[in-house]
């Protein structure tokens, strides 16, 4: 899609790969809506960009924002449901209200947005675009809630693209380990490997955008390795393993 002079809307635009995405969006001269619940207290100001607290775990502040974006300007050309968050944890302690809380904000509230965004724009053009992750193909020991949360969303994307006409697209992004605050907030000391800078995701991403992909790989290592080379992550994986459970382990001994 061309972006220029188009309305966009970035969730989870408060820091990490979203802000990385707003501030980029800008630049490609587009009026940007930015969300999530302190978004307000960010530092960040421009003639095009609207900041607005919501938090996507609520339907009724789901509904207030599309309320609000289309009061505004009457479409919306570029969806971009970004916010997420995990838990570096065993799941076996998980009670309904924690399952309940991920798959709120990672999985329902972007569902429940694509179909809004449907209903808003009706028969007119527009891209939805979902931040899943790597993980919705490869479930991370200590992200078991989490990657299902990215899988559901992925599935979710593959079939209801099928469902919309050509000029309603949607695109599913996969980013692998990525240097923002995803780790400190999962309570997750050990380093994951490799990482790659929110600004190279955002990048990619927007270039995926522009070029209407229907997947969009932030690291070709994962893209190309995943199919070619399935005894490297079989390898990944126990070294993954291994780490959760001395990190964890450890943690409940201390
Ligand atoms: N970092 C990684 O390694 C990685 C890898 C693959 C995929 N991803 C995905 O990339 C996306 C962005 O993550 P990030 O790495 O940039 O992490 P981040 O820096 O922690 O950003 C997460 C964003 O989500 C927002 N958010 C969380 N809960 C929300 C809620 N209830 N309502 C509204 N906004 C909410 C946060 O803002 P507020 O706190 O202001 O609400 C924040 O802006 C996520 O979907 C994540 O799953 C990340």
């Amino acid at each position: 899609m061309k972006l220029e002079n188009k309305i966009v809307l970035v969730t989870g635009a408060s820091s990490g790969i979203g802000l990385d995405l707003v501030k980029a969006l800008l630049k490609e001269n587009m009026d940007v809506v930015a969300i999530s619940r302190r978004i307000e207290e960010i530092d960040l100001n421009h003639k095009r960009l609207t900041k607005k607290n919501f938090d996507l775990s609520k339907q009724s502040q789901i509904d207030a924002m599309f309320q609000f974006v289309f009061a505004q300007y009457n479409r919306l050309d570029l969806f971009i449901a970004n916010a997420g968050f995990s838990y570096y944890e065993y799941a076996s302690g998980s009670d309904w209200k924690h399952i309940e809380d991920i798959f709120r904000v990672n999985t329902l509230s972007v569902l429940y947005s694509a179909t809004q965004l449907k209903a808003h724009m009706k028969d007119a053009p527009f891209n939805f675009v979902a931040t899943a992750s790597a993980a919705s193909f490869l479930s991370m020991p200590g992200h078991a809630l989490y990657s299902a949360t990215k899988a559901a969303l992925r599935g979710f994307m593959d079939g209801y693209r099928l469902e919309l006409p050509k000029h309603q697209k949607l695109q599913t992004v996969f980013p692998v380990a990525t240097k923002t605050n995803f780790f400190n907030k999962a309570n997750q000391s050990n380093k994951p490997w490799p990482v790659q800078t929110s600004e190279h995701v955002a990048k990619i991403m927007i270039k995926g955008i522009k070029k209407d992909k229907k997947n969009i790989y932030p690291s070709k290592l994962f893209k190309y390795g995943f199919k070619l080379t399935p005894w490297f992550f079989a390898l990944y994986m126990k070294r993954q393993t291994r780490l959760f459970h001395r990190t964890k382990n450890k943690k409940i001994e201390a």
